[in-house]
């Protein structure tokens, strides 16, 4: 049986008292987060993509070639000395072969039809009112598998079938790995992201403010019956969130049928945009103005009368 099953090197013991002296960060909860996704057509062959996001910024990327860490952002490489960079290179690489090898058994074991798609979200969260908080879930073909539970030190079958409890049984076989994950979760991942953090600060500072705009719509057949959908469109905004209501008569328009929203959606140059509409009876005399609350606001909000 495989000492190593995910994550082998993970001690970097640079990181522990470095932890202990560094300054408190952020007021907002920030999460650093390894995304791999891996594709084996079949049983002899895998390609790799690895990304590392910072929030919603991507920051490094894992040439899956060469095993070389590259850097998405000017300051992404700043923080962590040379000898630092490369221990970090030589455990993604490492942990990306065993990633690779296990699942590659797994499939063998359990029969698994190719092609089948691999995804990993290995990372840590800093919460201004909480502990931090670490996570490595895995997903086989977009359905979750096995999570990990970094307090008990163990995975958890994320669902009822045969390969959820077996990829759990598996991994928790190799105690060495769980002890080294708890601590690459709670000190190594954690001392990264701070420290990312403080060189990134003007990144996760940036602000981009909402554009607005007001505009009528037939309604759908389906909708409540009303002559008019009043849709509030607003775009350009950065961070992602964002409160956007309807005033009717200067009072908030509560929770409804009448009420529907797109949900934040990404915009391709790293904003966001949102479409919230208002179905509204015919005729009814009433004004409708779009509200609009966001950081970039200063305080202030957009308000745009319909
Ligand atoms: C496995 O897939 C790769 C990539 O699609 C292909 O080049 C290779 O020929 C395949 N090997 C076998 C044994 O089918
Ligand atoms: C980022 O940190 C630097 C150095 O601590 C500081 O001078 C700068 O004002 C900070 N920028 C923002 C936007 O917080």
């Amino acid at each position: 049986f495989p000492a190593r099953m995910l994550l082998p090197l993970l001690l970097l013991p640079w990181a522990w008292g470095a932890l202990a002296a560094s300054p408190p960060l952020p007021t907002e909860s920030l999460a650093l987060r390894l995304l791999l996704t891996s594709l084996f057509p079949n049983a002899s062959a895998v390609t790799v993509a690895a990304k590392v996001l910072l929030g919603d910024l991507e920051t490094h990327a894992l040439d899956s070639r060469t095993g070389a860490i590259r850097f998405l952002q000017p300051w992404a490489q700043e923080g962590l000395s040379p000898r630092e960079w490369q221990d970090l290179e030589q455990v993604a690489a490492q942990s990306l072969a065993d990633f690779v090898r296990t699942v590659t058994k797994i499939a063998r074991e359990q029969g698994i039809d190719y092609p089948f798609v691999a995804q990993a979200s290995i990372g840590c969260e800093l919460r201004p009112n909480g502990p931090s908080r670490g996570f490595y879930d895995i997903a086989g073909n977009g359905q979750a598998v096995v999570s990990f539970d970094e307090e008990a030190g163990t995975w958890v079958a994320r669902s009822a079938d045969g390969l959820a409890r077996y990829t759990q049984d598996l991994l928790n076989r190799d105690w060495s790995t769980s002890t080294r994950l708890q601590y690459f979760l709670k000190v190594s991942c954690i001392y990264v992201l701070q420290t990312f953090a403080r060189h990134g600060n003007a990144s996760l500072a940036r602000r981009e403010r909402p554009i607005a705009v007001v505009f009528a719509r037939e309604p759908p057949p389906t909708g409540p019956p009303a002559s008019l959908l009043l849709v509030c469109r607003v775009t350009g905004f950065y961070p992602r969130t964002v409160h956007v209501a309807w005033l009717q008569d200067g009072e908030e328009v509560g929770p409804g049928r009448q009420l529907d929203s797109t949900g934040t959606l990404p915009n391709a140059d790293l904003t966001y945009q949102l479409r919230s509409s208002l179905a509204v009876g015919p005729g009814d005399g009433h004004s409708y103005t779009c509200w609009v609350e966001h950081s970039s606001l200063g305080g202030q909000s957009l308000l745009i009368p319909w």
